[in-house]
């Protein structure tokens, strides 16, 4: 028995869905402490697509992928996931349905060992995206890493194996949108080529991975799209301006 299914045909509304599958967000504006932050912003993520949100500090990436996960008040424009309405539902729905979120600061267990801490994130009985399940075995075979320390308490890993442990621990839950938040961020050049490859393989599951990204390089690697923003606006051309 899992956790209840998320019904989105009650609550369609009569303007026509966006994406018929996956994530779509229109004409988004929320708030954050009563600050307005994000002003319009539109993008549509697909099944085993990838979306980058490139820009500098401040400019609303974390908020886009607070305001999905239904953390942030959204004054304006519309959520949606497999064209029902996401807007205005409650975190542990937005989860429920199908969307996990790795945040910034990675919060893993520290206490708890690998193992432990990934299976806090199980979810049983939700449907996986096309590739299937993500049992031990399959996360051990996507972060080489995590499977040399899996009796370790997540505490004693590095900076970039926390990360994978983080995302590890989300996708455990089998997510089928994927919200990354700044998932290179500090890492090493060799863990984040080890973590590229790592969300390219999730991405080719089936997954969808909207990310928060600084460094155009990875983004590049990764993403199908890049949506540039600035002032919690989407900004034209993704060229230059807000790369680094
Ligand atoms: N709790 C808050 N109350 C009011 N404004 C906030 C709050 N948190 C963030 N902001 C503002 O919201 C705007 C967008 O912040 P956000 O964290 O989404 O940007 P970001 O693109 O993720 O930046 P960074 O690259 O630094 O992570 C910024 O102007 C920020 O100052
Ligand atoms: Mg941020």
């Amino acid at each position: 028995m899992g956790p209840p299914a998320l019904t989105f045909n009650t609550l369609k509304t009569a303007a026509p869905p966006l994406a018929e599958a996956g994530l779509g967000i229109s004409g988004l504006a929320a708030e954050r402490d009563g600050v307005p932050v994000l002003f319009d912003v539109s993008l549509e993520v697909g099944p085993g697509q990838a979306v980058a949100l490139l820009g500098p500090n401040g400019a609303g990436k974390t908020t886009t992928l607070l305001a999905v996960m239904g953390l942030v008040r959204v004054t304006a424009g519309r959520l949606t996931w497999d064209g029902g309405a996401l807007t205005h539902q409650p975190p542990h729905r937005i989860a429920a349905a199908g969307i996990g979120w790795v945040p910034e600061e990675r919060r893993v267990f520290a206490g708890l060992t690998v193992a432990e801490n990934i299976e806090v994130g199980r979810r049983p009985g939700r449907p996986p995206a096309a590739g299937g399940d993500w049992h031990d075995a399959r996360l051990a075979e996507l972060f080489p890493p995590l499977a040399r320390r899996w009796r370790q308490r997540a505490g004693l890993l590095s900076g970039g194996e926390q990360q994978m442990l983080a995302i590890a621990r989300t996708l455990a839950g089998n997510p089928r949108l994927l919200l990354l938040d700044e998932p290179s961020e500090g890492l090493a050049p060799l863990i984040v080529d080890q973590m590229a490859a790592a969300l390219a393989t999730i991405k080719a599951d089936g997954v969808a991975l909207l990310l928060s990204e600084q460094h155009r390089g990875f983004a590049e690697t990764l993403a199908d799209r890049l949506v540039g923003l600035a002032r919690g606006r989407v900004v034209e051309g993704t060229g230059d301006g807000f790369s680094r």
